[in-house]
């Protein structure tokens, strides 16, 4: 069946203009005008704004201790289409075995929204080296590494992101990096509950900014050193953001992404009573306004690429999960949810209040994204050939985010009480509406897992790469 958008205004990274949108099967066929006669149903779409569907390169479903596929109608409904989720290495398993168990056990069939991986290495052997440069083959383009969360399978040495990134830059796989120094994190956590200080406040203080930028900077020495890409996840302060600004000037081909808790919330939320400061541990942790405000002048110039959610809603939520951690803050799980939010965020405290025009939006909420993780032009687009993942935005509407409308599975939202300006009124995930209203109206498991390609957008600038770029290939 053929569908026509008619009469918005589609929004790109660079430009916007007024235009009709016809979708046949699962593609966009033809942008124009006159295409009435080809469409077998049309709808009206004056007065409102088509956005390409969101990427979100940053979920965790299922690891952590998060909620599983079965909430990622959260995301469609959120208007974002397409999620790169966190599949963990398991022990022993190769890094092909672990996202292959990882999807088929949490993902295939489960899944609402389209969805790629990256890997978390935690088990790293020889032949975990020998297999990156085979990775892409398999659609596997970015793989994840810890430098915190000492006393877990997670945290690596530095020698092990080094021989990564070695060995990953001649296949195009992107190395990302959890960058804060997980040796002083643990120290500090001690140091600080052995005080007495054990409420949930004090994640922020046995996490201050200057473990994450010691981390950044070495993560860009790594880099630097291996003569490779990185892409560090999650920035949360200025002087992290700052470095990786600085180095990448001066051509280290460093990258980095921010998440929307960054650019909304402070760390006086973790001071709330009641133990209520627990639903905002994550980390990094929130930082004071001032990092808030360079974060947002960062994404707005393009020193940070995108803007993630860090979506991890713990299982159990606030009562029967955060609570897990009552009398030692450093036990508390780590996450919060976000992938429903992250375009009404962006755009409420983005767009609306000057931070960010309405290009630079798209740009980091679905194109840019789409890059950095191989999925584009196949995604993070309108643009013929591109799958119809696309967004009716309504800027007119006006609420407030809560969690009674939240499909997170949880019994909070980090967010409640903000308030909302604009919201996606249909969501079409390849060409079939999924989502209208705030309400989810397609199917768990129609979400497809979409292959990633290599030589994602880090690998832009560097040296011969532009040979191999795979991205700028037109889509069949
Ligand atoms: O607190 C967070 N961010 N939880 C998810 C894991 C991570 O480090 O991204
Ligand atoms: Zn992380
Ligand atoms: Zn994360």
């Amino acid at each position: 069946m053929n569908i026509l958008i008619k009469n918005g205004v589609i929004v790109s990274a660079i430009d916007e203009y007024r235009a009709d949108i016809l979708i046949e099967d699962e593609k966009i066929v033809a942008i124009g005008t006159g295409l009435d006669n080809r469409a077998d149903k049309i709808i009206d779409a004056t007065g409102k704004y088509i956005l390409p569907g969101g990427v979100d390169e940053h979920v965790h479903y299922g690891s952590f201790g998060s909620m599983t596929f079965e909430t990622s109608d959260a995301a469609i409904v959120g208007g974002t289409t397409t999620i790169v989720d966190f599949a963990p290495q398991q022990k022993g398993l190769s890094i092909k075995e672990s996202v292959k168990l990882h999807n088929e056990t949490l993902a295939k069939g489960v899944s609402a929204a389209d969805y790629s991986f990256h890997c978390v290495v935690t088990d790293p052997s020889d032949k975990i080296f020998e297999e990156i440069p085979t990775l892409a083959k398999e659609g596997i383009s970015t793989l994840k590494f810890f430098m915190a969360y000492k006393g877990t399978p997670l945290m690596v040495d530095d020698s092990t992101i080094f021989k990564a990134l070695q060995v990953a830059k001649d296949s195009g796989v992107t190395i990302m990096v959890h960058a804060e120094n997980g040796d002083i994190v643990d120290t500090l956590q001690k140091q600080l509950v052995s005080e007495g200080k054990t409420d949930p406040k004090y994640h922020a203080d046995a996490r201050p900014p200057l473990v994450e930028v010691e981390a950044t900077k070495r993560a860009i020495y790594l880099s630097r050193m291996a003569d490779a890409p990185i892409f560090i996840v999650h920035v949360s302060c200025k002087e992290a953001m700052e470095a990786i600004r600085d180095a990448n000037i001066q051509g280290t081909p460093v990258y980095g992404e921010t998440c929307t808790h960054y650019l909304t919330l402070t760390e006086e939320c973790l001071a709330k009573p009641n133990f209520e400061g627990a639903k905002y541990v994550c980390s990094p942790p929130l930082r004071k306004q001032e990092h808030l405000d360079s974060l947002w002048e960062a994404v707005n110039k393009g020193w940070l690429l995108a803007v993630g959610s860090d979506h991890c809603a713990v299982k159990g939520g606030f009562e029967k999960g955060k609570r897990k951690g009552m009398g030692d803050f450093s036990t508390i799980p780590n996450g919060c949810p976000g992938v429903q939010d992250r375009l009404a965020l962006m755009w409420t405290y983005g767009v609306e209040k000057g931070r960010i025009s309405r290009q630079r939006f798209v740009d980091l909420f679905a194109t840019t994204p789409a890059k950095v993780v191989g999925l584009f032009p196949q995604k993070g687009q309108i643009a013929i050939g591109s799958d119809a993942d696309i967004v009716i935005f309504d800027p007119d509407f006006k609420g407030v985010i809560s969690v009674k409308n939240s499909l997170y599975g949880s019994d909070y939202n980090p967010f409640e009480g903000l308030e909302q300006i604009g919201r996606a009124e249909k969501v079409f995930l390849r060409g079939k509406l999924a989502a209208e209203n705030g309400k989810f109206i397609g199917k768990l498991g129609e979400g497809r897992y979409i292959k990633a390609k290599p030589f994602g957008l880090c690998y832009e600038n560097f040296k011969d790469a532009n040979t191999k770029i795979q991205h700028k290939v037109i889509v069949e």
